[in-house]
């Protein structure tokens, strides 16, 4: 069956066969409410090379329909890289005549890959499904081999297009300026700051609602930089920072480097583009890692998309001392379609409670939520056949240790690998209700080898790939509370309608 092998993701994007990277393009039409997603997609292997731009849309980011990949290589050896794209709405750049509806006008803005790193443009009159590439590209040349990911926005300020890319072996995100997506000058360069690794790929830059805190009710500028190889972790990682644009130079408010997800699987993740707007807070991330991502046992394809996410920053308190905003992603609501509950509990318990799966191959949404202080913390251990086990926890205290441990879930290709069997943690402050009293919260969405999870309403969050042996499909949940002080307040476990039926 398409989309139905044994690891295969059943409410996450993922092509039908071969190898896919990083989201690029993404944008709403404006007309018709649609989204496109593209991706990098080498169409005839399962491994990195030959890169196209895949192409799929959705009307609710939850289901989607493939199409033929949008933009290709005119010659061997070429690659179209990661990009974005723009609703040229008031034809700036001169490509549309008047036939050409004005939601209808897509230009795509990416990197040529070949013995230097340019950026080029190309156009589409409809829509976002074929696109004519600029006669004459690049629009941007440095003269360099390593210069990539253009990210680009319409800058109310300024009422210019504004281009963000990296210089990704010199550490600098520049930020470029264009009245018509054609002649780009420079603005001003983010330099190496926060965590460095190899290099800097995929920057984006865009605002994002700010909730609490001396910012409340405003928008406030991130600047994101995915970094690869050399994150914590090893291999990919993304940060971010938050501070001020004013149209010419980005200013964080403060030093710090922050990792956006603290697990392994989450890279390159990028805005989609919503005409009049910069707050394009939607976003959607690769569900994978450089370190092993050429290698990972699912056939025909490989790699996976996140789900859709909203950002906005949350004013958290850190310690006693200091408090500080943190850049919370929330999972589509809209899309977590329940088909059929498992188990549903309200009134608050101490006791653990094990659900059966067997029998169901889709994907389980799992929202629990937890009385603090006291207790000394739970497990989640999601169970496959063999005495396999995917163990997601916490241990409560102040702050809440939040972990994955997929080390023995599914040994037999994870002990071949010597970077893939890992466990990782992350941290939350306890969530302050007004009635005084704290409380953690998880929401766990397991689907088949692809697992997110998000604490407090995504304050802290990490995707997992994880590929049980024999083919094996998550047929249960045990949830063990620590001990007999701990509180689960409520639970919810819940199927979720796929995205491909
Ligand atoms: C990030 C990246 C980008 C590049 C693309 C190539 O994962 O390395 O920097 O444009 O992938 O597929």
């Amino acid at each position: 069956d398409a989309y139905n092998e044994p690891y295969r993701p059943q409410i996450h994007f993922s092509p039908s066969v071969n190898f896919m990277n990083d989201p690029n393009g993404m944008f709403r039409h404006p007309g018709n409410g649609l989204w496109h997603l593209y991706y990098q997609y080498n169409p005839t292997a399962p491994v990195a090379g030959n890169q196209h731009w895949g192409h799929a849309t959705s009307e609710d980011l939850w289901t989607w329909t493939n199409h033929p990949p949008a933009i290709s290589p005119d010659k061997p050896g070429d690659g179209i890289f990661t990009g974005s794209a723009v609703v040229d709405v008031n034809n700036s750049s001169g490509f549309f005549n008047a036939s050409v509806a004005p939601e209808d006008r897509i230009v795509a803005i990416y990197t040529l890959n070949n013995a230097r790193e340019t950026q080029e443009i190309a156009f589409s009159t409809d829509g976002g499904y074929t696109f004519t590439k600029y006669a004459n590209n690049p629009v941007i040349d440095l003269n360099t081999s390593q210069f990539r990911d253009p990210k680009v926005h319409w800058d109310v300020q300024t009422s210019h297009w504004v281009m963000t890319v990296s210089l990704p072996q010199v550490y600098e995100i520049l930020f470029f300026s264009s009245p018509d997506l054609k002649s780009w000058t420079e603005l001003s360069r983010f330099k190496v700051s926060g965590l460095l690794g190899f290099q800097y790929e995929c920057p984006g830059l865009f605002q994002v609602p700010t909730v609490g805190g001396p910012n409340d009710g405003t928008k406030t500028w991130v600047l994101w930089i995915s970094i690869n190889p050399g994150a914590p972790l090893g291999g990919s990682a993304m940060q971010y920072f938050f501070g001020d644009w004013n149209g010419t130079t980005f200013t964080p408010h403060d030093n710090a480097a922050r990792i956006i997800d603290f697990g392994k699987d989450f890279y390159a993740a990028q805005t989609f583009f919503e005409v009049g707007n910069a707050n394009t807070t939607t976003a959607i991330g690769w569900a994978s890692n450089w370190q092993y991502t050429n290698d990972v046992p699912t056939t025909p394809w490989r790699s996976t998309m996140t789900v859709a996410r909203q950002l906005s920053l949350r004013y958290v308190r850190y310690n006693p001392m200091y408090s500080n905003y943190v850049l919370v992603q929330t999972p589509i609501s809209t899309a977590r379609i329940e088909v059929g509950s498992f188990l549903n509990i309200s009134t608050p318990t101490s006791e653990s409670h094990s659900i059966d799966f067997a029998g169901w191959d889709g994907a389980v949404d799992i929202q629990a939520s937890f009385l603090l202080p006291g207790g000394s913390g739970v497990e989640l251990r999601i169970g496959a056949s063999g005495n396999q086990v995917l163990k997601i926890g916490a241990a409560f205290g102040d702050p809440v240790t939040v972990y994955v441990d997929r080390r023995f879930a599914g040994r037999s290709w994870a002990d071949g690998n010597v970077f893939f069997a890992d466990r990782y943690s992350g941290m939350v402050m306890p969530n302050k209700r007004d009635d005084g009293s704290t409380h953690f919260s998880l929401h766990v969405i397991v689907d088949r080898s692809l697992v997110e999870v998000f604490a407090n309403d995504g304050e802290a969050s990490s995707v997992s790939n994880v590929f049980w042996d024999n083919d094996a499909l998550p047929e249960k949940l045990d949830i063990v509370l620590g001990n007999q002080q701990v509180i689960m307040e409520s639970l919810v476990v819940q199927k979720l309608r796929g995205t491909w039926n």
